[in-house]
């Protein structure tokens, strides 16, 4: 494992982008994880500058979003397809057709869950992917069970996850109480995991999961089973780490 801590925001995002830039520049045909989520923004928005500044395209490269909502339509503002067009797509040249979500308004979600794992199949292999943290250990969408599933699948969301993302919904009630998301054998498959943290909120959680038992509750802990994880956090989040 490869951990960073970072004295700002900036320098966080800056080399968070740099390592996909870096990793499309020496293969632009890389297969790229992306996560949503309030912490991969400022990545993303170094991705749009470094893009903007003819360092990067990714024209030949494809992606795989973790997650989306059961029920909401990409054109939704708390949609992971609206958040990925507002904060990425629409400013780069990533082809749309390239760009993979699960589809969250889907009427048979099991058979969108088996159209998803087969074009992760068909892609063989994520070359870099990109996570965030739950507060309550999640990865994607995994909340912590006694058993995690390997492939896209339905979850039911905790309580938990639905009151830390009802700040970006109109009222609590609001968020959807299930999601789509690749499931922890999906994402431990990647060649490399980026698993970007920030915060005080998240400093316990990032601590166990990385140092801690490996076991289900957690599901971030099953990353330090990962040959070639990288993690970035910021001072904040970092700070129980010496
Ligand atoms: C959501 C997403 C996760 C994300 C997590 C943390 O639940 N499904 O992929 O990592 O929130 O979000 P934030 O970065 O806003 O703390």
């Amino acid at each position: 494992m490869n951990r960073l801590i970072f004295r700002s925001t900036q320098e966080l995002n800056e080399a968070g982008a740099g390592i996909i830039v870096g990793l499309l520049q020496t293969n632009p045909k890389a297969v790229l994880g992306l996560a949503t989520g309030s912490t991969p923004i400022g990545i993303y928005e170094e991705l749009v500058k470094s893009h903007r500044r003819g360092l990067v395209s990714f024209r030949s490269a494809t992606s795989f979003n973790l997650d989306e909502y059961v029920g909401l339509p990409p054109e939704h503002s708390q949609s992971y397809h609206y958040y990925m067009q507002q904060h990425l797509f629409s400013h780069i040249d990533l082809p749309a057709s390239r760009a993979n979500i699960p589809d969250g308004t889907a009427a048979d979600l099991a058979g969108e869950c088996e159209r998803y794992n087969k074009l992760l199949d068909d892609a063989k292999q994520i070359d870099l992917q990109v996570l965030g943290l739950g507060h309550n250990g999640h990865i994607g969408f995994n909340e912590p069970d006694q058993s995690l599933v390997s492939g896209t699948h339905v979850v039911t969301l905790e309580a938990a996850t639905r009151e830390a993302n009802a700040r970006f919904f109109d009222k609590p009630e609001d968020v959807p109480t299930h999601a789509l998301t690749m499931g922890v054998g999906t994402i431990l498959k990647a060649k490399t995991i980026l698993l970007v943290v920030r915060g005080a909120d998240k400093a316990d959680i990032v601590f166990r999961a990385l140092t801690g038992p490996i076991k289900t509750e957690i599901p971030a802990s099953l990353l330090q089973t990962h040959p070639n994880l990288v993690v970035l956090l910021d001072e904040q989040a970092g700070r129980l780490f010496s």
